[in-house]
């Protein structure tokens, strides 16, 4: 592995710890608004951008090298509305789309096939999380997000949580 791969995947470790802490700010401000379907899903969402940093994490001391856990930036506590923090989870995700292939380029030109293999799964994964937010902005058009348009989303939200607790785990 080179020093520029190392560097990145550590820049990649406090990334997806920021979403961790991103998506748990946004569980407690939706719990505190009553969302309580929205609320489930981020701390689920917050959990698996845990995981996601542990995997680097691993991946770096498995390969012989040293992960070092960086601090994070203070996200933001306050949303103006469930509509903006969903807006909010889609720029981030798109954010760490063009990390991860940022990192997937420079593994190439490094020849780092290793690498490249283990980032596979995370190309795969942003392109899924990004089309769920996707679809749930989706339904703030569909529905719209009247205080009866919020409930609803709200509940269908909280199905599609149901369905990924319930789907098994990669
Ligand atoms: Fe691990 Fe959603 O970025």
């Amino acid at each position: 592995m080179t020093k520029k791969t190392i560097q990145a995947l550590q820049k990649q470790i406090g990334l997806e710890a920021y979403a961790s802490q991103l998506y748990l700010a946004m569980a407690s401000w939706c719990d505190s608004e009553g969302l309580a379907g929205a609320a489930a899903f981020f701390y689920r969402q917050s959990d698996e951008e845990r995981q996601h940093m542990l995997r680097i994490v691993h991946y770096l001391n498995d390969s012989d090298q040293h992960a070092e856990i960086p601090g994070v930036d203070p996200p933001p506590n306050q949303f103006e509305s469930l509509h903006e923090v969903f807006q909010q989870v889609l720029q981030h995700e798109q954010k760490v789309t063009k990390a991860i292939h940022q990192i997937v380029q420079l593994c190439m030109q490094e020849n780092d096939f290793t690498t490249w293999q283990f980032l596979q799964w995370f190309v795969d994964e942003q392109h899924e999380e990004e089309a769920l937010v996707r679809s749930i902005l989706d339904k703030f058009k569909l529905i719209g997000d009247s205080p009866q348009g919020l409930y609803l989303i709200d509940r269908e939200i909280d199905a599609i949580n149901q369905k990924l607790l319930n789907a098994p785990q990669q």
